[in-house]
């Protein structure tokens, strides 16, 4: 087993990695864990791992909502839902709320318990990989709106995070593909090695080799932990994180939630960003070409949906790195290197998009 510290203060907490967590929860968490539970989580993750987590809760009250599966149902409905639940049962603010699942549980889950009763315990036990090297680190919470991804949302974090690497099992390996998409982006935007090392080990992640994929996640996870350590509320360096999103985000929301996935969207962004960066000869070609090449030996895809541009440049607009109207993008500098760039022209963006569809 693995930890990773994510050192905020009072605020820090433990990641947990490695085989057969979920059946550990309540041992790594037995100092905090409150008597009043309620785990969220949806039908297609509750088959496998909820009755295994209920389990080791058997002295808690324990309650759970599942919510319906998909990215489209991380929306305000889907919260008010679960809010009613909470209060019709008598919650309080002494419970603890668990989110059992992907990343959408994850940021649903952790934006309920950012502001039941003004903010309550949160666990987070993360099922996808995707969500076990991202998003259940570092306390982003949000719900969408249709008009954009994670418009509406809160810093909140975990009291801890769990991760169960044998939940793996049981992914579509399409969704499995989606979390290689973010484990590449550490790699490109923080730890030239960590790129090298995946290069080297594409073989052994797609085959789901357990050595392999421990160290992909645990690293990811010291990435992750190491940045929000040092900006928590994206004043800088954290905005790195965000590499492919501008554009991913813009693939999501305009192709209408769930057609691409996550992971497929920030690949493809990735890839326009990237280019972007190459063509404003920030990025050699060389090295564009070796994110191009991983994330192809990882089964991604590099090209984007061919949109117009206004559609582009209305999803674009309401990123949240958006600042006084002018777009920002984090573009890769090297292997290992990224930075925030504004003043770009539409028209260079345009022309880079045009290229990558
Ligand atoms: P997801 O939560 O939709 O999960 C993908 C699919 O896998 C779903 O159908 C889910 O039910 C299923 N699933 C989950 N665990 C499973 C398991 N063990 N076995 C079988 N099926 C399983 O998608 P995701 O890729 O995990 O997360 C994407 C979401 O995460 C997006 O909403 C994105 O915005 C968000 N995100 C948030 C952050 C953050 O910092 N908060 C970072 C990255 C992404
Ligand atoms: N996934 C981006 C972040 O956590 O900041």
């Amino acid at each position: 087993m693995a930890e990773v510290q994510v050192s905020l203060g009072e605020r820090s907490y433990t990641i947990h990695i490695g085989n057969e967590q979920l059946a550990n929860f309540r041992t790594t968490n037995a100092h905090k864990l409150n008597k009043q539970l309620f785990i969220i989580t949806n039908p297609t993750v509750s088959q496998y791992y909820l009755k295994p987590l209920l389990n080791v809760l058997t002295d808690h009250h324990v309650d759970f909502f599942e919510m319906r599966d998909g990215e489209q149902f991380k929306n305000l409905d889907s919260y008010a839902e679960i809010m009613d639940r909470l209060i019709s049962k008598g919650y309080n603010r002494d419970c603890g709320i668990i989110a059992l699942g992907g990343g959408v549980v994850g940021d649903l889950a952790g934006f309920v318990a950012a502001t039941f009763q003004r903010g309550v315990d949160f666990y987070q036990i993360p099922t996808t990989l995707l969500s076990q090297v991202d998003s259940s680190v570092g306390g982003k919470t949000a719900v969408n709106h249709p008009h954009g991804k994670n418009l509406i949302g809160a810093f909140y974090q975990p009291k801890s995070v769990t991760i169960d690497i044998d939940c793996l099992q049981t992914l579509t390996e399409r969704d499995f593909r989606s979390g290689l998409a973010e484990i590449v982006k550490y790699g490109i935007i923080y730890d030239a090695d960590f790129f090298h090392w995946l290069e080297h080990h594409a073989a052994e992640l797609k085959q789901q080799d357990p050595d392999a994929l421990t160290y992909a996640i645990k690293r990811s996870c010291e990435i992750k932990a190491d940045v929000v350590a040092k900006d928590e509320r994206e004043k800088g360096l954290r905005a790195l994180l965000n590499l492919g999103h501008t554009f991913g985000h813009a693939i999501e929301a305009a192709t209408t939630y769930g057609e691409w996935t996550h992971g497929e969207a920030v690949s493809a962004g990735i890839i326009i960003a990237s280019k972007l960066s190459e063509v404003t000869q920030r990025l050699s070609a060389s090295d564009f070409r070796r994110i191009k090449e991983l994330l192809t030996a990882f089964e991604l895809p590099i090209h984007c949906p061919d949109m117009p541009w206004e559609s582009w440049l209305e999803y674009m607009q309401r990123d949240k790195k958006v600042k006084d109207g002018q777009l920002h993008f984090v573009l890769p500098t090297a292997i290992g290197q990224a930075d925030v760039v504004k003043d770009i022209e539409h028209t260079t963006v345009a022309a880079v998009i045009t290229e990558c569809c």
